[in-house]
């Protein structure tokens, strides 16, 4: 039988170093894959091609199932984001988040027992990225939502919390301003939601959101949201359960799923080999329960959880001293001793 194809796409800053640690620990489980690695990123410009080759586009389309690594974009001028290009070019509309404590893990929330999912649309909003600046003093954005684009993602995660038994579901707006824009994505939440009564459906302000996660996050279960507010959201909530080295993503398409950790290129650790790389593999881990594979994602996921809470050899992160490379070699140690 022929090996499944898997594009991946490094990145750039401590991208290739977490997704070397990353499909290591993936084939020391025996999972095997035929990697397709693709330009993307810094590298990608480096060598005279876009942040985005259109090939990398092309063949993750044709793949249907991808590993991403982070990719730095300029703040203020400079190329596009190559992330919110590839969200968009493959209609990779659900955003989803999951933010879960892991045993062991020290930070200012230890002791809470989260297991939050968020799901954030990923195509429009702020990030369609229409400014304008029609004159030197007035810079403009365009905040695009579209009904369908609201209706797809608000299904998405009730079909979500259905699959995996949650009991609320939570839209997060700002419909009381933005009466119109946040107005529609409100609206299309409550029209859906009946169709799914054994889930409770409520609503809250983003702003408040933000407190309430801080004082009380427990109560949450899965938050539904536009673009923005759930990049905002997404990061607050991975500092909840431990920091962004510990908060996995993956971006649903109906026909493409790509998988990403939350957080970015990590430009102040890249190269030091310090990066927590747990953040890729839970996404990896997500990816392999897309494809059905249950066991192999329980087996990496319990030895990330009993490397975690041991707590001998966790990255700098989290308090811990071990490198990037000696937290792979425990993890490979904890699921497959075999392999070391
Ligand atoms: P960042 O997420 O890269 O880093 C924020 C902080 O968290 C830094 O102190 C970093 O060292 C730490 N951190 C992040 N990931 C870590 C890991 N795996 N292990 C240990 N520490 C980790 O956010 P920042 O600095 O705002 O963005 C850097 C670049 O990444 C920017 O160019 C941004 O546009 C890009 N970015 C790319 C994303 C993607 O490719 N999906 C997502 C977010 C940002
Ligand atoms: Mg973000």
């Amino acid at each position: 039988m022929s090996k499944r194809k898997i594009a991946v796409l490094p990145g750039d800053g401590i991208g290739p170093e977490i997704m070397d640690a990353t499909i290591s620990i993936l084939e020391a489980t025996g999972f095997e894959a035929d990697w397709v690695f693709l330009e993307g990123g810094l590298g990608a410009l480096e060598k005279g091609l876009p942040a985005l080759p259109p090939e990398t586009i092309d063949t993750i389309r044709e793949i249907g199932i991808a590993l991403k690594g982070p990719t730095t974009t300029p703040k203020g001028g400079g190329h596009v984001s190559a992330n919110v290009q590839l969200r968009q070019a493959l209609d990779l509309y659900a955003n989803v988040r999951p933010a879960k404590t892991l045993p062991g893990v020290k930070g200012p929330f230890m002791g809470h027992k989260l297991d939050m999912v968020i799901v954030r649309e990923n195509t429009e909003d702020l990030y369609a990225g229409i400014e304008i600046l029609p004159h030197p003093d007035l810079a403009q954005a365009i905040k695009v939502i579209t009904r369908p684009g609201c209706q797809r993602v608000i299904r998405y995660a009730f079909e979500m919390a259905r699959r995996e038994g949650r009991t609320r579901v939570t839209a997060v707006h700002k419909a009381n301003i933005m009466k119109i824009t946040d107005g529609m994505f409100l609206e299309e939440f409550f029209k859906i939601a009946p169709e799914y009564p054994e889930i409770k459906a409520d609503d809250i302000i983003v702003d408040n959101c933000c407190m309430q996660l801080v004082t009380n996050p427990e109560q949450f279960d899965v938050l539904v949201t536009e673009n923005l507010y759930g990049d905002i959201v997404s990061d607050l909530c991975a500092g909840l359960v431990g920091g962004l080295g510990l908060a996995p993503g993956a971006n649903i398409g109906d026909n493409c799923a790509v998988f990403e950790a939350v957080h970015g290129s990590a430009p102040d650790i890249a190269g030091k080999g310090v990066a927590n790389p747990t953040a890729l593999l839970l996404s990896a881990i997500m990816m392999l329960r897309h494809l059905g594979l249950n066991e192999q994602a329980d087996q990496i996921a319990n030895s990330v959880l009993r490397v975690c809470s041991d707590g001998k050899c966790l990255t700098m992160d989290l308090g811990g001293k071990a490198s990037t490379n000696e937290y792979k070699v425990e993890v490979i140690r904890q699921c497959a001793p075999a392999a070391v």
